[in-house]
């Protein structure tokens, strides 16, 4: 275990509250239908959890973050949490839970690269309002916030009543979708849903309506993950569409939350809502071409590198290696 007892000096300027899962992988042809059998090709363990996802992306992207969260005083507790500190992360606020496992997700990806995801929350499902309590001071000198739904939604919403407003802009990620009140979604600054979730959340099956309803329900901007369709950011005035990188797609897990690390790191360092969705989307496309969720969010470099080539329009599909030659 790394020593965890002196927080970085650096200041933070993201801050992530959310989950720590170790993910058990399995790639199979297709993903199982209900009462379906399918054999594996293989397996492997990853660091996961989106709301460590999400830390370890914006990090990875060269910007002082902060972890908020717990994990098990069991091994895997250890692991994840030394996989955070190599990663420059401040893990000084993680707790560990006594009595109960860490985060754990079961994953299939299949040959198309898509995945299924079953989450058990273990320590996850600890972190409570006492918890915001103990850590509010910190979070609150961060430009951004990231959010996610893997913790429980009381603590999350219990924590947007404690924000002073304006400060720090928050970004939730209604992953896994769930309801979420007027009240709530008031206090969300972005939203970024993928489109089923966005779908999920309004009833609608086209992006613009669903995504005006979430901002007539409060929330200032959606930005909404569509995959290998691209990505959009809308909010009353603007509709902005940053148009899919190709890529060659072989493991879409934790793509969502290297958009939203990216898009997290943009805004604090200032660049343009227009700009910032275009960065967070290449981000994205850049974690579904490497396994694993945590291996696969991008550096810096990597990002600028697609922004740079991979607007290209000579339709060329872009691997993780060739950004390297
Ligand atoms: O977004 C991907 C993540 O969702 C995985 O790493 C898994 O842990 C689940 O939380």
């Amino acid at each position: 275990m790394m020593d965890t007892s002196t927080p970085r000096n650096r200041g933070t300027t993201i801050a992530v509250l959310g989950s720590i899962n170790m993910d058990l992988v399995s790639e199979v042809a297709h993903l199982p239908h209900p009462g379906e059998t399918v054999l594996g090709r293989r397996f492997n363990r990853y660091p996961g959890g989106k709301g460590a996802n999400q830390a370890v992306g914006a990090a990875r992207l060269g910007v002082p973050t902060a972890m908020f969260g717990k994990v098990g005083t069991d091994s895997l507790g250890d692991e994840l949490l030394d996989k955070l500190a190599e990663n420059g992360i401040d893990i000084s606020k993680v707790e560990r839970e006594s009595g109960c496992s860490s985060g754990i997700a079961s994953i299939l990806v299949s040959e198309k690269g898509e995945n299924v995801i079953a989450c058990v929350p273990g320590a996850n499902g600890r972190v409570d309002v006492s918890y915001v309590d103990d850590v509010l001071s910190v979070i609150v000198q961060a430009k951004v916030l990231l959010l996610q739904l893997e913790i429980p939604l009381t603590t999350i919403d219990y924590l947007l009543r404690q924000l002073p407003a304006g400060r720090p802009m928050v970004i939730l990620d209604p992953a896994p979708a769930q309801d979420l009140s007027s009240l709530f979604l008031e206090r969300i600054d972005i939203l970024t849903p993928n489109n089923g979730e966005l779908f999920d959340l309004t009833g609608e099956s086209e992006v613009k309506v669903a995504a005006r309803r979430l901002l007539d329900r409060g929330v200032k901007h959606v930005a909404c993950k569509c995959g290998d369709q691209g990505s959009y950011v809308i909010d009353h005035e603007h509709t902005y569409r940053s148009s899919p990188f190709l890529v060659d797609a072989i493991d879409t897990t934790a793509a969502g939350d290297a958009f939203n690390g990216a898009l997290a790191v943009a805004l604090a360092e200032g660049k343009p809502l227009k700009e910032a969705i275009c960065w967070a989307n290449a981000a994205g496309a850049l974690a579904a071409t490497k396994k694993g969720a945590q291996p696969s969010l991008p550096s810096r470099e990597e990002v600028e590198r697609l922004m740079k080539y991979g607007s290209d329009p000579c339709g060329r599909t872009w691997t993780r290696d060739d950004l390297h030659r």
